[in-house]
C-alpha cells in the first residue's frame, strides 16, 4: 500500500511540472518581439553589369514585403575572394546570419536565388541551419527554394522562357540557353528544363557550360532541323563571366564560335534570368511560402 502512496505522490509531481510555465523553469525568459528579416542568398558575380539582376530582385522582394529589412549574402567562395582583392567585402550566410542575430532578428527567411537546388544550394542549407532555435538567438530560420525545385517550378520555368525570348525571333529560328551545370545531382535540373521547354518549342534547346546537355549535342540536333540561325541566351540569374566568354565571346570554344563553324548565325542576348520579372516571380513566390510559416 505504500508503493501505491509513493506513485501517486510521484504522479502529481510530474502533473504539476507539465502543468507549470516552461520559461522559470528552463530559463528562457525570452520576451523580446518578433522581429522579421530577409536575407537573399546568390552566388555572386565580379562583373558590375551583374547589379541590375540583383538590384530587380530586391525591388521586387521590398514591394512584396515592405518594412522588412532585406539583407545580401553569396556562395561562391571565388567570387568572395576576387572581390575582396578589390576591396569590396561580400558577406557569406553565415556572417549575413550572425550580423541579423546581433540586431534581434527573430524569425529570417534565407531565399536562394540559385538555379537549381546545387552544391551551393545544399551547402548553405547545411550552414544556414546551424542559426535556428538558439538561445536569446534566432528563433526560426526558413529557407526559400530556388528557381527551380518542384516539378511545377521546372514547368513554370520553362513557360518563362518562352515570355522573354526576343519578339523579333522567328519559329524557324533556333534559340539556345546557357544553363551553368554542375557535378551535383541536380544536374537533371537542366535535361527536365530541355524536356518541358521542348514540348513547348522543339526549336529551343537547354545546355550547360560545366554539365549536361552539352553544346555538341545541341549541335548536332539544330544541324539535324537545319537550323540556320540561332539566339543564344545565358540561363543564369546574372549575364556574367560565362554568357560573355564562354557563350558569346570570341574565342574558338565559345558556343557562338562552334555553332557559326557550322554556318549557324548566331544573336547573343546578354540578360540573366533575374532581369526578366517572369523569373524573378517565382523567386518571390517561394520567398513567400516560406514566409507564412512565420504567421
Ligand atoms: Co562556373
Amino acid at each position: 500500500m505504500r508503493i501505491n502512496k509513493v506513485v501517486k505522490v510521484l504522479y502529481l509531481l510530474v502533473l504539476v511540472a507539465l502543468l507549470l510555465p516552461a520559461s522559470p523553469i528552463y530559463g528562457h525568459g525570452d520576451k523580446r518581439p518578433m522581429k522579421k528579416g530577409i536575407l537573399l542568398v546568390a552566388f555572386g558575380s565580379t562583373i558590375p553589369e551583374a547589379q541590375v539582376s540583383f538590384e530587380n530582385i530586391e525591388q521586387s522582394v521590398k514591394k512584396t514585403f515592405p518594412g522588412v529589412p532585406v539583407y545580401w549574402s553569396y556562395t561562391s567562395r571565388i567570387i568572395i575572394k576576387k572581390m575582396a582583392k578589390e576591396g569590396k567585402h561580400l558577406a557569406t550566410p553565415a556572417e549575413a546570419l550572425a550580423k541579423m542575430m546581433r540586431e534581434n532578428f527573430t524569425h529570417v527567411v534565407v531565399q536562394s536565388l540559385h538555379t537549381a537546388p546545387g552544391a551551393e544550394f545544399h551547402s548553405m542549407l547545411k550552414n544556414v541551419h546551424k542559426f535556428a532555435g538558439m538561445d536569446k538567438g534566432i528563433k526560426k530560420v526558413m529557407v526559400g527554394y530556388p528557381l527551380m525545385a518542384t516539378s511545377e517550378d521546372v514547368q513554370r520555368v520553362a513557360e518563362a522562357i518562352i515570355k522573354v525570348i526576343p519578339k523579333e525571333r522567328k519559329k524557324k529560328e533556333g534559340v539556345v540557353l546557357m544553363g551553368h551545370g554542375t557535378h551535383h545531382p541536380a544536374n537533371v535540373y537542366y535535361a527536365a528544363l530541355n524536356y518541358h521547354v521542348q514540348k513547348l518549342d522543339p526549336n529551343i534547346f537547354v545546355g550547360t557550360v560545366e554539365g549536361w546537355p552539352e553544346i555538341d549535342e545541341i549541335k548536332a540536333d539544330l544541324k539535324k532541323r537545319r537550323i540556320k540561325r540561332v539566339y543564344l541566351m545565358p540561363f543564369m540569374s546574372v549575364a556574367g563571366d560565362h554568357a560573355r566568354n564562354d557563350m558569346a565571346g570570341p574565342e574558338q570554344d565559345s558556343w557562338k564560335s562552334i555553332l557559326e563553324k557550322e554556318g549557324i548565325q548566331c544573336v547573343s542576348v546578354l540578360k540573366g534570368t533575374a532581369e526578366f520579372q517572369e523569373f524573378v516571380d517565382i523567386w518571390v513566390d517561394h520567398l513567400r511560402s516560406a514566409f507564412s510559416h512565420f504567421d
